[in-house]
């Protein structure tokens, strides 16, 4: 079954959305399969955007990114990686549904709550960065 990568972000944890958002994934049928607590470091928060690093913003996306605790989350389901992102919502404050996470919670780009895994490519990539350390010493 598909996996993906989902990550409820500082702004998140901090405004006690974890219930809620692990809520509307556990009500569409999905299966939780791995999760962690943890403020990230910058390696790994560089390692996670590194598509972005030529970007303007990733300095500010790091810095956020590494400025608290986050939840790492293994989710498991039929077509999660794109539904996943559908229930998410758009990256734009002004394009993001009402309805979904986005849409629901958040009002800045900079601090949207939450990431998925744009692609089962990137899925597993950001599978193996967040939970390697988990996988080695629980096996
Ligand atoms: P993630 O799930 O976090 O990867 O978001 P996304 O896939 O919807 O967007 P993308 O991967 O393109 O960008 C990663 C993050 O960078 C976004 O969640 C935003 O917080 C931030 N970001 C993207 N574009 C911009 C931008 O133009 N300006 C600023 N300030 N932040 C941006
Ligand atoms: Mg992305």
């Amino acid at each position: 079954m598909e996996k993906t990568f989902l990550m409820v972000k500082p702004d998140g944890v901090k405004r006690g959305l974890i219930g809620e958002i692990i809520s509307r994934f556990e009500n569409k049928g999905y299966t939780l399969n791995r999760l962690e607590m943890v403020t990230p470091s910058v390696e790994v928060a560089e390692a996670h955007y590194a598509e972005h690093k030529e970007k303007p913003f990733f300095g500010e996306l790091v810095e956020f990114l590494t400025s608290g605790p986050v939840v790492a989350m293994e989710w498991e389901g039929e077509d999660i990686v794109a539904v996943s992102r559908l229930m998410i919502g758009k990256t734009k404050p002004v394009d993001a549904q009402p309805g979904t996470i986005r849409g629901d919670f958040a009002s800045t780009m900079s601090q949207n709550v939450i990431h998925g895994s744009d692609s089962v490519d990137s899925a597993e990539r950001e599978l193996s960065l967040w939970f390697a350390e988990v996988a080695s010493h629980v096996s």
